[in-house]
Order: structure tokens, then C-alpha cells, then sequence
């Protein structure tokens, strides 16, 4: 493993120009038990599509890499596939729909790693990662030591799981294990706007994912192009009680039904605030999607993004009373 000194503007997707003074790509599996002898602390970067540095990493910075996908096991209906932490996400999608296997489609095109996938169980178009995750495997980064979590102990929730919590800094994933469909494919249209796009009623994995790739295509900027991390925050989930005042104060108000609650999408509460388009510094909240924060002009500090963020939260609390957590990571401030 050699350390160099990087800049990673485009290992970011906000693509913030920073120097790190210590970097190491890790392209090899045996390389992750290794990480513990370094004694540095570390900061782990998979895809980089779900941070915001407002400063340089003080830490030595640990880029993901690694490839590979092997079966682990198939019958007729299933396949078990192990995939390395550094494949990219959305490759590994399309590769799922060409060799015919579901229950990926509705994911397309989310930026990110396979590695960095189930620590926020990220999720689109009714459906999250964790529906199709045997296990996780990786390594503990202060002793080096391997473990392999099944599903049920990986504690899925929305946007979240045991490694934003409990394992937070303290593990690294290598590998997760996907249970894919070969036929019988659970196709999933419950949402109007895929429904819309789709000509066939009986579509295919691959007309799924086509719409998926249609729809984000129109709504969400491509971080290759505009930097952002998709959504900036969590759609809240507020008490039932607030529900009813606001609902009847604003009736047009959406929500989808929780388990704790009231799920209201934040994009809206945003675009109600009169916020699409406002811009700070360099920063702005994306005209077609509210809950995207852009930068804008190429040329955003971390710092106008964050104060951006500080301002819809500040706006959102003062209009709805509605507290917007982040999705995003902010460096350093999220991993203290
Ligand atoms: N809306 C507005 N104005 C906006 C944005 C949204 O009025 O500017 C309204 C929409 O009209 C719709 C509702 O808000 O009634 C929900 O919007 P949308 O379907 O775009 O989904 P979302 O709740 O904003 C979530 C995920 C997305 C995911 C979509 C589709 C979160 C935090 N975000 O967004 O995930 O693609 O649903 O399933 O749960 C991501 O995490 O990066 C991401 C893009």
C-alpha cells in the first residue's frame, strides 16, 4: 500500500477541489486487514457520493478500489452473487440486467459504490438495497479482524443501517452478498412515475430500469457534470400530532405512511419554502428537484454548500416546523 498526496476533486461528487496530504488506493482484497498496522487514523472513501468536505482530511484517506463478482451459489430461480466494495454501483446494476438478473432495475444509475451501498441502504422507486442483501463482509479497521453480518443483523432502516450507528468508523466493508432473481422477477411499478414511463404492462427488468434511468436523468443532475450528492436530506418523519396541524393549515401537503409517523418528502416542503433555484455563494438548490443541493457554479467551498444547507433547514423549521436531518456526511463534523 503506498501513501501519496492526492488531490481528490474528482473522488468527491460535490467536486470539491482538495489536497490530502496522505492517500492510499486499496486494489487488493489482503490490503484490508493490513489497514490496522498503518496506526494512522483513517477516512474511508468508496464512491464519494455521500460527503461534503468543508476541509482538507486531516486523516489518511483510503480510496476503495477493489473489483470483482462471483456466483456463490445458484439454483433455478436464484443466484447469490458476491460483489467487491469498489465496483461501482450502477455498472454493477447493468451488468445484473444483462445477464438477466432482478431486483436491482429500480436502483439504476444512484451514484456510489456496491461497498458504500448498504451503510445508508440506499433506496429509490419503492425499492432499497436491503431487499436484495444476504450479507455484508468486511474487516474491523482498529484490529483487522473479519466479519461477515447477514441481513438481519445489518439493523436496516431508512437511509440507515448498523454502520452509520453501533460499526460507525469503526469497520470496513469489503464485500456485501446479493440475492438476485433468474426468473419470476419481482418487477416494481408502485410508483406512478415508472408506471407513466413504461409502454408495456408486462415490462422487463431492462424496461425498468430504463424508465428509472429516464426519470433521474430529467430530475437529478449528473454529478459528472453538476456536483451534488442526490438528496441532501432525509425525508423527515414527523409525529401524527403535527401531521394533523399542518395538514390542516397546508391540505395539498403529501405524505406517505410510516412506521413512526408521517413520512412527508422534504423536495416538497423545499419548493414550498420558494427555495428551487436559490443560490449561496456558489451553492444552489437544484431547480427540478428541491432536495438536491448543486454546486453550481463548479467553484462552491464545502462551506457555501453547508450554509446553504443551514439556510433550507433554517427556513424549513421556521415555515413547517419541521426539522430536516442531513443525508450527507459533512467532513469533519460527521465523523467526530
Ligand atoms: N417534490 C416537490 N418539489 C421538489 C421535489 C419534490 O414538490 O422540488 C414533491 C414531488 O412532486 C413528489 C414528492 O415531493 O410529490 C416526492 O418527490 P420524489 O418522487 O422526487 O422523491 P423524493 O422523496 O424527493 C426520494 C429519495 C430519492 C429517490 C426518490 C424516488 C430520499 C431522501 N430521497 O426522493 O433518493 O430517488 O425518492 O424513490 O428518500 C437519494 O437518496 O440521493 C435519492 C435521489
Amino acid at each position: 500500500m503506498k501513501i501519496i498526496q492526492k488531490n481528490i476533486k474528482n473522488l468527491n461528487t460535490f467536486g470539491i477541489d482538495l489536497e490530502v496530504k496522505e492517500f492510499i488506493s486499496l486494489t487488493d482484497e489482503s490490503d484490508f486487514s493490513k489497514l490496522s498496522e498503518l496506526n494512522k487514523q483513517i477516512l474511508l472513501l468508496g464512491g464519494g457520493s455521500n460527503i461534503l468536505f468543508t476541509e482538507a482530511p486531516k486523516e489518511c484517506v483510503v480510496h476503495i478500489e477493489t473489483k470483482g463478482k462471483s456466483i456463490v451459489k445458484q439454483d433455478d430461480s436464484f443466484v447469490y452473487i458476491e460483489v467487491a466494495s469498489g465496483e461501482n454501483w450502477h455498472e454493477f446494476v447493468l451488468w445484473c440486467i444483462d445477464q438477466n438478473y432482478g431486483g436491482l432495475e429500480n436502483l439504476s444509475l444512484i451514484p456510489g459504490n456496491v461497498g458504500t451501498a448498504p451503510i445508508q441502504n440506499i433506496g429509490a422507486y419503492g425499492v432499497e438495497v436491503k431487499d436484495c442483501i444476504i450479507s455484508v463482509s468486511g474487516y474491523g479497521l482498529e484490529t483487522g479482524k473479519p466479519f461477515k453480518l447477514k441481513n438481519k443483523e445489518c439493523d436496516f432502516g431508512y437511509r440507515n443501517s448498523i454502520f452509520k450507528n453501533e460499526l460507525k468508523g469503526k469497520t470496513i466493508i469489503s464485500s456485501v452478498v446479493f440475492k438476485l432473481t433468474k426468473k419470476a422477477h419481482q418487477i416494481n411499478t408502485s410508483y406512478g412515475v415508472i408506471k407513466a414511463k413504461l409502454s408495456s404492462s408486462t415490462p422487463s427488468i431492462r424496461d425498468v430500469s430504463n424508465a428509472v434511468i429516464t426519470i433521474r436523468k430529467e430530475k437529478l443532475p449528473d454529478p459528472n457534470i453538476i456536483g451534488n450528492a442526490g438528496s441532501f436530506f432525509k425525508n423527515p418523519i414527523i409525529p401524527n400530532s403535527l401531521f394533523r396541524v399542518l395538514k390542516e393549515r397546508h391540505p395539498e401537503l403529501p405524505s406517505y405512511p410510516s412506521d413512526d409517523g408521517v413520512k412527508i418528502p422534504a423536495g416538497w416542503l423545499i419548493d414550498k419554502c420558494g427555495l428551487k433555484g436559490y443560490e449561496l455563494g456558489g451553492a444552489s438548490v437544484h431547480k427540478k428537484q428541491a432536495l438536491v443541493l448543486i454546486n453550481k457554479s463548479g467553484k462552491a467551498t464545502g462551506n457555501d454548500i453547508l450554509s446553504l444547507a443551514k439556510y433550507v433547514q433554517k427556513t424549513v423549521r421556521d415555515n413547517y416546523e419541521i426539522e430536516l436531518e442531513m443525508e450527507v456526511n459533512i467532513y469533519p463534523q460527521s465523523f467526530r
